[in-house]
């Protein structure tokens, strides 16, 4: 996985040794900065450590869950679909907990994230949106109003 070093395997044992570096990326496991190329521009990979103020130490389980389901930030912004929460949408509950458990044990690092280097036109995440409708179908449903009545409404 790009957040992680490269070929470090994506499993619990490994919360150990988390704070083994990345010699191809110069930088520390989970930390973010990896360049991934694409055809419409780069995507540098995000910080995933606890660190409070440059990594996701302060997200809730629920918004990790998002993120990884709904593609959405804490904030609701939209991500990328470079980040492949259109395959991870799919993932049960269980599978998220674990992840959530795993990331928050790791060594927090504290390392900003790097801006993607996109055209300006795909620098906008709202229409990231558009994309959304035309290409992805959420596996959690569309979202509930927070309002929404428990029981069906009688009609
Ligand atoms: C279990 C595996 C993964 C987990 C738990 C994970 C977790 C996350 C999280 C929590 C974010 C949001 C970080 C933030 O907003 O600060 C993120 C973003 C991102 N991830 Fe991952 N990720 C995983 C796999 C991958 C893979 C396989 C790729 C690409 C090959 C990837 C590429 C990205 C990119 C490019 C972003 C930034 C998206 C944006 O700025 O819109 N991730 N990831």
């Amino acid at each position: 996985m790009p957040h992680s070093s490269a070929g470090v395997t994506w499993s619990p044992p490994l919360a150990a040794a988390t704070a083994t570096p990345d010699r191809e990326n110069d930088g520390a496991t989970l930390a973010g900065g990896r360049a991934l190329e694409t055809p419409f521009g780069i995507f540098y990979s995000p910080n995933i450590t606890p660190d409070p103020v440059t990594g996701i130490g302060r997200w809730s389980l629920a918004e990790l869950s998002r993120a990884l389901r709904q593609g959405r930030s804490p904030q609701g912004e939209h991500y990328y679909p470079s980040f492949p929460y259109t395959s991870y949408t799919g993932i049960s509950d269980a599978d998220v907990a674990d992840m959530w458990s795993y990331l928050q044990s790791v060594e927090p690092v504290q390392q900003p994230n790097r801006p993607h280097a996109l055209p300006w036109y795909l620098q906008y995440r709202p229409l990231l949106l558009l994309w959304k409708l035309l290409n992805f179908a959420s596996a959690q449903g569309p979202p509930q109003a927070a309002s929404a009545p428990a029981v069906p409404w009688p009609r």
